[in-house]
């Protein structure tokens, strides 16, 4: 059994206490968060104590692991403290808003990488780890374009925004990740960034992406924070042999054939909480097995800065117009 404290209990926190919650082996001991309220919904229902300060966790001899879904300025200093403590930790993407903090903090960690996985919870989604299994067997042949389109219906909420780090850091990483676990490695980066809604207070709030694959494949990352249509998440993966797509999920398999409409289903499943709720289950299994067995865990931290690598080269590709070299390691 692990026992597990919660370190912000914002939109992920509240996912991540319902995957601990639902585990056979594990229960929610602390929740941390400075807005009692929030952490108090949260802690409510799973017998769980409130602490308005991270630190006091730290020291708590009752909690072997630690969830850090803090604001992303918070995470190195979260998950130092943690690893310090001895605790085995799981921190939500990105690692930090700035590559060489991120850096940093790993050479801090050493060793101890291996009690750390980073929240990329597209990897667990059983349609997406489908496709890159059969991508990665050579089902296609040798990949040759990889195409994501990923939507959300409406942008976050303004204050999550502000310290969001953009839209390359914070939205893009999960799509990098993806794109650089079936590409290989990255030689080069160029992007575009919009600003289509005015009233989205941000660089941008939509982008394009291109990543030039070191194997010669090259992935399009295209993204935008509203899709009338709902969230829109699909893969295309092209090889020599074909191609595999990854479509949309809807609430039902019926479709229905009327005078106004041929093929008309529901809509896709509303946003992330709903269309990867299977995803984020399945990452916190992971973690928790992985832990429980003494092996690391996966995605890791160099994973993490891997696509924080990517995403800050995608940002000074969209600003300065042109193709990036990525710092890899
Ligand atoms: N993997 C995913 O799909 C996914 C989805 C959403 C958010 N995230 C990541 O999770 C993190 C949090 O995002 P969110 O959407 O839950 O944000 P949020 O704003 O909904 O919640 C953040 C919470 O952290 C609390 N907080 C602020 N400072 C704190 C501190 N020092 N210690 C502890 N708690 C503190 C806030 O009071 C708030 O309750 C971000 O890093 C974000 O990138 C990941």
């Amino acid at each position: 059994m692990i026992s597990f404290a919660m370190i912000g209990a914002g939109r992920i926190g509240a996912v991540h206490a319902r995957s601990i919650a639902a585990h056979p082996d594990a229960r929610l001991v602390v929740v941390a968060d400075p807005m009692e309220d929030a952490a108090q919904r949260i802690a409510a229902g799973h017998g769980a104590r409130v602490v308005a300060d991270a630190g006091a966790v730290f020291d708590d001899p009752s909690v072997d692991a630690v969830v850090v879904g803090s604001p992303t300025r918070f995470h190195v200093d979260h998950v130092l403290a943690a690893v310090e403590a001895g605790k085995a930790v799981f921190v939500e993407k990105p690692i930090d808003l700035d590559l060489a903090r991120a850096d940093r903090c790993i050479a801090a960690v050493g060793d101890r990488a291996s009690r750390v996985m980073v929240g990329f919870n597209r990897r667990f989604d059983p349609a997406t780890a489908d496709l890159r299994g059969r991508v990665l067997a050579g089902e296609i042949g040798p990949l040759e374009q990889l195409t994501i389109v990923s939507r959300d219906p409406a942008p976050a909420p303004a204050a999550y925004l502000a310290g969001s780090g953009g839209i390359f850091k914070d939205m893009t990483i999960h799509d990098l990740d993806t794109a650089r676990s079936m590409l290989g490695e990255v030689a080069e980066v160029s992007a575009v960034g919009q600003h289509l809604d005015r009233s989205v207070e941000d660089e941008w709030d939509a982008a394009v992406v291109t990543l030039h694959g070191v194997s010669g494949a090259v992935a399009t990352i295209i993204n935008s924070r509203h899709s009338a249509t709902g969230y829109d998440q699909r893969i295309e993966a092209f090889g020599r042999d074909g191609s595999l797509r990854q479509e949309n999920v809807v609430e039902t398999a019926v479709q229905a054939f009327t005078a106004a409409s041929a093929g008309a289903t529901r809509p896709y499943l509303h946003d992330f909480l709903e269309r990867y709720a299977a995803a984020y289950a399945a990452e916190l299994d992971a973690f928790i097995t992985a832990i429980e067995a003494g092996v690391a865990p996966s995605p890791t931290l160099l994973d993490g800065r891997e696509a924080l690598a990517l995403a800050e080269a995608a940002t000074e590709a969209a600003r300065t117009g042109r193709r990036v070299r990525v710092q890899s390691r």
